[in-house]
């Protein structure tokens, strides 16, 4: 096999990614597929935007992205010395996602396909970020548990190869940044509360409050965020006028107890799994406090654990372009020149 030239885009929320990667030659009976090589990546975050809301307005996504998907395009062909003739793919995360945002991606894509004559791929989101430690410096090997949070998921799987993801647990509510998320809102905290909640705990006492920390008993891999932001809700209600003071030791006091969960569950799915191998991806996977738990638990039990880059821990195109090309690499998906396309949000 050939190597092939994937420009991969992502759209699905508030970020808009472009990516360029290369899959290195290959023999279709390597055991090992080799990782494709990330040229060149662009990006723009709409943060500052949505921050005037508290949150992310999909109307105005999906128009930031139309503005921004085609320079920044222009840019990674730019930065990589490429031209749009050079590529023989193009990726897109199908979903799930923002209806809009995603059909923008997903639109860019499939014209640029029509236009060039060129093959289009569509991409989970979810596979994105799980296969993004593999452009990492330290990239993992197959087989693996993966600790998958994002601001919409929280999954635990059993990673086999490409394409072979077996779920063992997951959230039945909210989802772990969701639950970084709501809380900081109800402290009042700008969005995004994640990374903002995170920094503010530094200051904190993590014992300050008991908050509740569902699901640890038994070999249940599930988890459960709701209960959390009712807790701090109350929590805020109680402290009243003093929520300013213990604004610190409330955020650790959160933060600790995500993490804590999130550490367990993932020790317990090691366990019974017995793989020696933690991946751990998604926004959340940014977060200071989780790696440094994670990395002293696993040690302790010698477990390697690999995170993406923190820079590819939240949405970003690499990961799409990377997913796209290792999914072609491994025979799993055919590239199609049916340009008319569709985006799947849920
Ligand atoms: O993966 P991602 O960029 O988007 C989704 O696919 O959902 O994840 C975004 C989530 C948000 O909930 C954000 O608050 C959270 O990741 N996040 C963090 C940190 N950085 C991002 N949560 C805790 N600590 C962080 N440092
Ligand atoms: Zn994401």
């Amino acid at each position: 096999r050939h190597p092939l030239l994937v420009l991969g885009v992502e759209s699905s929320c508030d970020e808009t990614g472009v990516a360029l990667v290369r899959t290195q030659p290959h023999d279709l009976q390597d055991a090992t597929l080799p990782v494709p090589e990330l040229l060149g990546h662009a990006l723009h975050s709409q943060i500052d935007m949505h921050q005037l809301y508290g949150g992310v307005v999909p109307e105005l996504a999906s128009r930031d992205h139309i503005r921004r998907v085609l320079p920044l395009t222009e840019q990674v062909l730019r930065d990589t010395q490429c031209s749009l003739s050079d590529v023989d793919v193009i990726g897109y995360t199908q979903g799930p996602g923002l209806a809009g945002a995603l059909l923008v991606g997903a639109g860019v894509a499939c014209a640029l396909g029509a236009a060039l004559n060129k093959p289009v791929i569509g991409v989970h989101h979810l596979e994105g970020h799980l296969l993004s430690p593999f452009l990492s410096a330290d990239p993992p090997e197959f087989p693996f548990v993966a600790l998958l949070v994002s601001g919409g998921h929280t999954q635990l799987m059993r990673v086999d190869g490409v394409g072979q993801y077996q779920i063992l647990g997951e959230t039945i509510d909210d989802a772990a940044g969701e639950a970084f998320d709501k809380s900081a809102k109800l402290m009042g905290l700008p969005y995004p509360g994640g990374p903002i909640l995170a920094r503010l705990a530094q200051g904190g006492d993590p014992a300050a409050f008991a908050l509740p920390r569902p699901l640890l008993r038994g070999e249940n891999l599930d988890f459960s965020f709701a209960g959390l932001k009712t807790a701090v809700a109350t929590q805020i209600q109680k402290l009243g006028d003093g929520l300013e003071s213990a604004k610190r030791d409330l955020a650790a006091s959160t933060q600790a107890a995500i993490v804590d969960v999130l550490m367990k569950k993932s020790l317990l799915a090691l366990r019974l799994t017995g793989l020696k191998r933690l991946v751990v991806a998604g926004g959340v996977g940014a977060n200071q406090l989780l790696r440094e738990q994670l990395n002293a638990q696993c040690a302790k039990r010698g477990i390697r654990v690999h995170y993406p880059e923190l820079h590819l821990c939240t949405d970003n195109g690499a990961m799409i372009a990377l997913a796209a090309a290792m999914r072609l690499q491994a025979g799993l998906q055919e590239a199609t020149r049916d340009w008319s396309f569709d985006v799947r949000p849920r």
